[in-house]
């Protein structure tokens, strides 16, 4: 259970993100103790969160890292991941992301389009190098999950359309400075439902099956991240039921003996560890309404603001006060400023610090300077 040390947050400036870290380690403990398959292999998704002092931990459990831009590289480099633990995706990386990916001797680039690979094959045969990758294929499964996060139907962005995939595996197969390792998926994120992961085992089964018999062996398969967790109770379900995600994997794909199976999880490592600490500014009566202004904004946390999502809030200053409602409220000028809609909380008065849970991941990364406001800062708890 997350613990605010509230004394020592009264001298601090908010907002402000708050990183549990003896949570985050027994999160990752959680991870390597589940996917015990030697096979396994889990890629963080450096996207949910690249700060520093949540990276060191990571690295330091043996993790590799999945990227999405030359910054990402560069920022799991200085965290001391090792090159040939990152794995690039991404729909448009550029030609200098491209050569230092390559500089840096990657595990795999993720490849999403044709030009894409005929553009990683030229870079690289100019530079002397193969480039190892997968490329990645939309399974057009309904992950449930929110319209903007979702990725593997038909007709987003990302990756091959199955009509598609064998000219794409004849071309990497065709290029002298490509090493095609196998295929990459993603569905979407936050998925809490099993089923869609298990229809993801069934179409890569399916596809393996299809191809071996064309004679084309894969050493590789990446299944992407999506596990989502508990945004209503962070209390109840502090660390997501990786036990029975990776039980999904196994007995639902049939990987080969001689076969890797990635994992790129982002929200289920770091999300339950992060909170958003929040001073009250105003409690201003309105007609109907209650609001409770903080000082926190949808520049510090846009998830409720971008997707509808809810997260969980606590008033840590008293948390035993008569229940109130409030509409909680930033003080961005936007209507979508707006982390709660009458939310029954313990009284809150001026002064009052709210934590905003769950905020680990996709929080502090997705923050911005809108209203001229700066980033907020991030201290950590103790562990
Ligand atoms: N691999 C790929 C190729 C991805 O696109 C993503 C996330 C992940 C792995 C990690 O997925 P996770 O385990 O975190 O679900 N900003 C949104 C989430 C966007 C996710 C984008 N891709 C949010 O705040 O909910």
């Amino acid at each position: 259970m997350t613990r605010f040390p509230i004394e020592e947050f009264s001298s601090l400036k908010t907002p402000f993100y708050f990183y549990d870290l003896r949570l985050l380690e027994r999160t990752v403990k959680e991870i390597r103790r589940t996917a015990r398959d030697p096979r396994f292999k889990v890629h963080y998704a450096i996207k949910a969160n690249a700060n520093p002092g949540i990276l060191r931990t990571i690295q330091a459990a043996g993790f590799g890292v999945d990227c999405v831009s030359g910054w990402e590289i560069e920022a799991a480099i200085e965290a001391g991941f090792r090159g040939d633990r990152i794995v690039f995706a991404g729909v448009g990386k550029s030609d200098p992301e491209i050569r230092s990916a390559l500089e840096a001797d990657i595990e795999c680039f993720n490849v999403e389009s044709e030009p894409e690979l005929r553009v990683i094959s030229e870079i690289a045969a100019e530079m002397g190098k193969t480039a190892r990758v997968a490329i990645r294929v939309n399974p057009n499964i309904d992950a449930h999950t929110h319209a903007y996060i979702t990725t593997g139907l038909a007709e987003n962005k990302f990756g091959i359309n199955l009509e598609q995939l064998d000219s794409i595996i004849g071309l990497a197969k065709s290029l002298p400075a490509i090493d095609l390792k196998g295929l990459h998926f993603h569905i979407g994120s936050q998925i809490t439902e099993t089923e869609p992961f298990v229809m993801l085992c069934e179409t890569i089964n399916r596809l393996q099956d299809e191809y071996e018999q064309k004679g084309v062996k894969f050493s590789l398969i990446n299944v992407g991240g999506g596990l989502g967790i508990d945004y209503a109770h962070p209390e109840r379900h502090p660390i997501p039921d990786f036990e029975a995600y990776f039980t999904t994997f196994h007995n639902h794909l049939r990987l080969r003996p001689d076969q890797e199976l990635h994992f790129e999880l982002g929200r289920s490592v770091v999300a339950q560890c992060g909170s958003l600490i929040t001073r009250v500014l105003y409690i201003k009566e309105g007609t109907s309404k209650r609001f409770a202004i903080v000082d926190a904004g949808m520049s510090d946390l846009i998830r409720p603001a971008l997707y509808s999502a809810h997260h969980k809030i606590e008033n840590i200053s008293n948390p035993n006060g008569e229940l109130h409602h409030y509409d909680v409220v930033g003080p961005i000028c936007e209507s979508s400023d707006r982390f709660g809609e009458s939310e029954t909380l313990p009284e809150v008065k001026r002064g009052d610090l709210l934590a905003l849970r769950s905020a680990g991941a996709y929080g502090e990364i997705m923050a911005s300077r809108y209203n001229c406001r700066p980033f907020p800062h991030s201290y950590f708890s103790e562990n």
